[in-house]
């Protein structure tokens, strides 16, 4: 696990090769096996191919969404705001999963910010809600831009794990 987690890195830029089904049925699993509050579940996925609606999703934030310039699959992450209070964090722990699950098969993945993000027609959310047809209901956390990495990024190690963010007892 702990080789996962340092491997993880932000992958921007994506070969041209396509995620397998059995890879993306796997990094869905992994956010349909997610934790929520109260199991309440609110959190659900939109899995995008279309070269053309990636590229409808890009007009929607304004910075920040280079990963979807060579990324042949997105994932959508929404969650029913009728459900769940909190389900912002309900859909980041789904989203972090999977990012993890798609490390573990060796691909690459980022997370593209939705949530409290504008692009020209104002907010990122109704944006994103516009071109997928969304239901108001839906809050939208952000898109996971993934692929086989075109970029190596080096991963983590013992001496970046900052020891002064852990306090003991108080603060
Ligand atoms: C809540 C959140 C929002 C993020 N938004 C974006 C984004 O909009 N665009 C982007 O390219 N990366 C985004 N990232 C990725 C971060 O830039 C990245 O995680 C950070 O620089 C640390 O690098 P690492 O992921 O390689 O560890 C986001 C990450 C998180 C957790």
């Amino acid at each position: 696990m702990m080789e996962v987690i340092k491997k993880r890195r932000s992958i921007r830029k994506f070969k041209e090769e396509g995620v397998s089904k059995e890879s993306l049925g796997a990094i869905l699993k992994a956010g349909l096996f997610a934790p929520s509050s109260k199991s309440k579940k609110p959190v659900e996925f939109i899995v995008v191919e279309e070269k053309e609606t990636i590229k409808n999703l890009k007009e929607c934030k304004s910075f920040g969404t280079s990963g979807l310039d060579t990324a042949p699959l997105v994932i959508v992450i929404i969650a029913d705001s009728e459900k769940s209070d909190v389900w912002v964090e309900d859909a980041s722990i789904a989203a972090i999963m999977m990012q993890l699950e798609a490390e573990s098969l060796s691909l690459g993945s980022v997370w593209i910010q939705i949530r409290k993000r504008e692009c020209a027609n104002g907010d990122s959310e109704a944006a994103v809600r516009q071109v997928l047809g969304i239901p108001e209901k839906f809050g939208v956390l952000c898109l996971l831009a993934l692929g086989h990495k075109a970029e190596e990024r080096q991963p983590y190690e013992d001496k970046d794990a900052d020891p002064f963010k852990v306090h003991t007892e108080v603060y």
